[in-house]
């Protein structure tokens, strides 16, 4: 965190935010926190989906040792007025350290998780299941086809390879 009048904290997104970028930002850089997995095992209730039908989006789940890259962003405080907006079917923010991927360094910072306990959580679900839950969800930010696939693409930019997002991508495509 930057303290003083200038205040900003680093935000690490995995997910849509990576490639939704409606806020913002004052620096942005390609990055990796360790100890977490994404997986679509979150539902959305108000962007991909509906409280009626929720779509799946991803949150992270605990795996010693394993890197998640992603992006992160130094944000002025007041930006998190919208973020949490954003976030706020089951996402809480939750501290964490943050890896550089230009030069190693590190900073801290925090991401959105969310957890099991959380009233939208759906959890796990044989591949094939979760493709089709996500080829027909809808919600007032577009289809979940369309989220699956842009984050997709924006991993493939980013040079990650995760296996769980491009065999769900793969499946979308058939
Ligand atoms: C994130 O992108 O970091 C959180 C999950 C999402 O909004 O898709």
């Amino acid at each position: 965190m930057i303290e003083g009048r200038n205040a900003a904290t680093w935000v690490f997104g995995y997910g849509s935010l990576i490639y939704k970028v409606d806020f913002p930002w004052l620096r942005r850089e390609v990055a990796s926190i360790t100890g977490w997995q994404r997986r679509f095992w979150q539902g959305s209730h108000d962007h991909r989906g509906t409280p009626e039908q929720p779509g799946r989006v991803v949150t992270l789940t605990r795996v010693p040792g394993w890197r998640c890259k992603g992006v992160a962003y130094l944000v002025e405080h007041s930006v998190f007025d919208h973020l949490d907006h954003r976030e706020k079917n089951g996402y809480e923010r939750i501290a964490t350290e943050i890896r550089f991927e230009r030069d190693g360094e590190t900073a801290d910072g925090v991401f959105y998780i969310a957890t099991p306990d959380n009233h939208a959580f759906l959890g796990d679900a044989p591949i094939e299941e979760i493709a089709a839950h996500i080829a027909r969800s809808r919600g007032p930010s577009g289809s979940n086809r369309d989220y699956l696939l842009r984050l997709a693409e924006a991993l493939r930019e980013l040079d990650d390879r995760d296996e769980h997002v491009q065999a769900l991508a793969s499946l979308l495509r058939q």
